[in-house]
């Protein structure tokens, strides 16, 4: 679907770029023609990245950094102009949740998520958008939203997951309306469930809890990463030059199964539905019993 050279010329940084989806997507941007610079915690797993994309021709580099550190992510876009030029483009997709009873938090647990979360995505795009605003130049950021955030509807059990995200949207939106004037786009993904080692193993952890997830997904499966990459590919490159401040979904109709008082009915067998059809040719049989 995509020109091979879609994102040619283009230098993008991906934290949390060497696990997951942000390396995911970071593969795919490569193959698009974009050079990759990766930030990240641990160093392993960038590097093994780094390789990967090195291996599809593409230039790249990376440096640790814990994006919740504000001089830590001014020596890595630092480090990312030396190694490879101008940034011209961010992907904040650094997380960290886990499923918890809130009433359970300690008050650092709750930090630890907001910081990665909306400390880390605020601190990336203002390194970034300072140093674009100050040259004249433009720039493009795509964030990692969540459904639960994405419809205001939040999340029990996640909540400074739930929490964080709704600030990254509003950070989007916001951001996107005031810096369009200096030709910076924001734009965000909200993605339903894509398996990835970080996410199952805090939120998906036992083969039960998964086939749960799977049997309650209107598809039937959940979703798969070249999908999203392909999203975030087309929402940083000029095709999509006029989407601003929007946030896409992307989880296979997930959230609007909660939304639909009657979404239920999708579990229902044939027989059940027979019974609701002879009530309704009869309705006495259908009455509620008081
Ligand atoms: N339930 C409740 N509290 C938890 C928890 C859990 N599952 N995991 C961590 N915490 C608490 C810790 O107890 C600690 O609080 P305390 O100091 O009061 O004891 C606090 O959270 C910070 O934990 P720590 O492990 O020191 O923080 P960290 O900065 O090393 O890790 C996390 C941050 C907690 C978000 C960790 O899960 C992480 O690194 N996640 C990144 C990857 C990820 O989450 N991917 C999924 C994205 S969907």
């Amino acid at each position: 679907m995509f020109q091979a050279d879609l994102l040619k010329g283009r230098t993008i940084l991906v934290t949390g770029g060497g696990t997951g989806l942000g390396r995911s997507m970071a593969l795919r941007f490569a193959e698009l023609g974009a050079s990759l610079f990766l930030v990240g915690r641990r160093e392993e797993p960038l590097a093994k990245t780094c390789e990967e994309i090195r291996a599809k021709g593409s230039p790249t580099g990376y440096t640790c950094c814990d994006v919740r550190d504000f001089a830590a992510v001014e020596k890595a876009v630092a480090a990312a102009e030396s190694q490879l030029g101008r940034v011209d483009t961010l992907v904040n997709n650094a997380a960290g949740n886990f499923i918890a009873r809130t009433e359970k938090l300690s008050p650092n647990a709750f930090n630890a998520v907001v910081g990665i979360v909306l400390q880390g995505t605020f601190y990336c795009t203002l390194v970034l958008a300072r140093k674009w605003i100050a040259a004249r130049q433009s720039g493009n950021i795509l964030n990692i939203a969540a459904t639960y955030a994405a419809v205001g509807s939040g999340s029990g059990f996640v909540v400074p997951s739930a929490c964080a995200k709704a600030g990254v949207l509003a950070m989007t939106r916001s951001l996107a309306v005031e810096w369009a004037r200096y030709h910076i786009r924001l734009n965000a993904i909200a993605p339903g469930p894509f398996p990835t080692e970080g996410a199952w193993s805090r939120l998906l952890p036992a083969k039960e809890l998964e086939e749960r997830a799977r049997q309650g997904h209107p598809m039937k499966r959940f979703g798969r990463h070249e999908e999203l990459a392909n999203l975030a590919a087309y929402l940083l490159s000029n095709m999509s030059e006029y989407v601003n401040g929007e946030c896409v979904v992307i989880d296979g109709g997930l959230w609007l199964r909660g939304a639909g008082e009657f979404n239920d009915f999708v579990d229902f067998p044939d027989a059940a539905w027979d019974v609701l059809e002879a009530a309704r040719k009869n309705p006495s049989s259908g009455e509620p019993k008081s």
